[in-house]
């Protein structure tokens, strides 16, 4: 494990639109594919940044390329999130360089192939894991804080896929529903604080992530979708952001399937 602490004045930039109450940001996973363009705009909004992801040299070149888009400032830190005895050092790190962070976007995972989870129970439990068990623990440490000092928004990506089990990735859709579900109980805890929870449920993106997936070329670019989520942590809303739009439509669709019409479905 490597830290890395660096600030960067802002120089030469184009002027930056003012961020609201949005200017002190912890983005756990700051390698992933959707998190990339969202560091962008907030760079653009110059904004500070606290970047956590496993690799220190994409961390270092991400410092170095935010820093230039306009971040007022970025410090990184190398950590496996899915590593849940790695939190205490990541929180320990925030809360010692960022102590008045106001907001954390939670943006790391993994799909495993859905045939690999039902053949093996360890590919499983590390999908659950990653997912979902690491992805709670770590924002329960940010949340208390912001609960403690009253204000802040905690913002993680969840997916559509988990709004109803499918035969062709409920291991990964599950982790993903349990989290969002998770975000609902923590949103109604952190209201009498005045803190913002935000469920983030993309539909399919491109990204490393689908890169391999047949029609992947049609997904949604992850410009749109990091400009959707700039926008909810800039308001502090919704509670439940999909992204892009149409699918909150879709999904709402979905969810009324009756389940002896769903089980027969082979998507
Ligand atoms: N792309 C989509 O269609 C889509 C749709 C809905 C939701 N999402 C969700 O959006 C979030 C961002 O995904 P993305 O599309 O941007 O994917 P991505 O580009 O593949 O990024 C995945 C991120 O998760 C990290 N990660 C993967 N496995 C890990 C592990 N075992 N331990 C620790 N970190 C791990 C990666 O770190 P490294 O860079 O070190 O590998 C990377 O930062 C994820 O939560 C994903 O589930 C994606």
């Amino acid at each position: 494990m490597t830290m890395t602490v660096t600030s960067y004045p802002t120089t030469s930039l184009p002027e930056a639109t003012p961020a609201t109450a949005m200017k002190k940001i912890i983005i756990l996973g700051a390698t992933s594919g959707i998190a990339l363009e969202v560091q962008r705009q907030l760079a653009y909004r110059g904004c500070e940044l606290l970047l956590v992801a496993r690799s220190p040299q994409r961390l270092a070149d991400l410092q170095a390329d935010l820093a230039v888009r306009g971040a007022q400032q970025v410090l990184t830190y190398s950590a496996d999130l899915a590593t849940i005895q790695q939190h205490a050092a990541v929180f320990e790190f925030a809360s010692h360089n960022v102590p008045d962070f106001d907001t954390v976007l939670l943006a790391y995972g993994s799909m495993h192939d859905q045939k690999e989870s039902e053949g093996s129970v360890d590919v499983l439990l590390e999908e659950l894991r990653v997912n979902f068990v690491s992805a709670a623990a770590i924002l329960t440490l940010f949340a208390a804080d912001l609960e403690r000092r009253h204000t802040g928004c905690v913002a993680a990506i969840t997916s559509v896929a988990g709004d109803r089990g499918r035969r062709s990735n409920y291991v990964y859709g599950s982790a993903k529903g349990a989290l969002s579900l998770f975000l609902q109980g923590l949103r109604s805890r952190l209201h009498p604080a005045g803190v913002r929870v935000i469920t983030i449920k993309p539909g399919p993106v491109q990204t490393p992530m689908t890169d391999h997936l047949p029609n992947s070329a049609r997904f949604a670019g992850p410009e749109q979708v990091a400009r959707d989520i700039v926008g909810a942590l800039e308001r502090g809303s919704p509670d439940v952001l999909y992204t892009p739009k149409v699918w909150r439509y879709i999904m709402t669709a979905v969810q009324q399937i009756p389940e002896t019409i769903f089980k027969r479905l082979s998507f």
